[in-house]
């Protein structure tokens, strides 16, 4: 059966694409950035996932304010990759896995989440820069990805416990899939950062600290926390935290710190990233 074994949260700011795709990693601005993710690069090339399941959002490259699906799931076989800003990334295709997907569709469906299924999309920054992130610069993808959009562009975004209660139907749903798959879930966006208004360039890292803590050992306590709270304490654009709950949601209820890395600033955003692993008493497909 497939068994969702580690969860990755990784902010996905558009300026840390173009820091990889134009070389300046090294330079003395992004390198303390950077360096927080090489121990996560090694530790993903270790795990080998076979699928990654990535929660995002869109930034109206693939959804227009035309059509605003709260949740959007990636059918397809493949997405081109497209952006605003800075134009369309130099990064590979990304290769989908139509046949979880699918069962995905299906099983989350019938559990009584009616997501919107897409059979053709581009990703933007908020799926490309993530995978960057943990899987470095190859010529191709290491495994395909099932992407899993969520709005949380235009109000109203989904409350933090209906995304938790999401990632658990997805991992009831992975473990009912008959194959033999050890998936990764990411949960990506944020951390606290807005981008217009009087309080452009907020950052607010107590919060960001709390929720690291709360995300790994009392997700309860996060998914408690209500929209204006995100607002006023994370920025407009620290909604997009909403989003690592279903990524901690389809995790175990006690999980494994692997790696934590906390950054201030990127561009005008604070960077965040953790890496979870179930127990491997209660996940026996997890490799040594
Ligand atoms: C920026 C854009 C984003 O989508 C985001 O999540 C963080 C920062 C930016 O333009 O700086
Ligand atoms: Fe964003």
């Amino acid at each position: 059966m497939a068994s969702i074994v580690a969860g990755v949260a990784t902010s996905h700011v558009p300026a840390i694409g173009v820091a990889i795709d134009q070389g300046k990693t090294g330079e003395p601005y992004w390198q303390p950035l950077f360096r927080g993710y090489e121990k996560s690069q090694a530790w993903m090339a270790a795990l080998k996932p076979d699928v990654a399941i990535v929660v995002y959002n869109d930034h109206a490259n693939a959804f227009s304010l035309e059509v605003i699906p709260t949740f959007a799931l990636g059918c397809a076989s493949e997405y081109a990759p497209a952006d605003e800003g800075w134009g369309r990334r130099p990064v590979p295709p990304v290769v989908g896995h139509p046949e979880l997907a699918w069962h995905l569709a299906q099983a989350l469906i019938l559990d009584e989440f009616d997501i919107s299924i897409v059979n053709r999309m581009e990703v933007d920054h908020g799926l490309t820069v993530p995978l960057s992130l943990l899987f470095g610069t190859p010529a191709a993808w290491p495994c395909p990805v099932i992407p899993l959009c969520v709005n949380v562009v235009q109000y109203p975004p989904p409350t933090g416990r209906r995304c938790f209660k999401l990632g658990r139907a997805i991992r009831k749903a992975v473990a009912s899939f008959d194959r033999d798959l050890r998936v990764v879930v990411f949960g990506t966006g944020g951390m606290s950062h807005q981008l217009q208004g009087e309080r452009a360039g907020l950052i607010n890292a107590e919060f960001d600290r709390r929720f690291l803590d709360a995300i790994v050992a009392d997700p309860q306590a996060a998914t408690a926390i209500p929209h204006v709270e995100y607002l006023r304490e994370a920025g407009s654009e620290g909604i997009e935290l909403v989003m690592w709950l279903i990524m901690r949601g389809a995790l175990d209820e006690r999980v494994r710190e692997v790696h934590r890395h906390y950054h201030v600033p990127a561009s005008n955003t604070a960077v965040g990233h953790l890496i979870l692993e179930n127990f491997p008493a209660t996940n026996q497909e997890r490799t040594p």
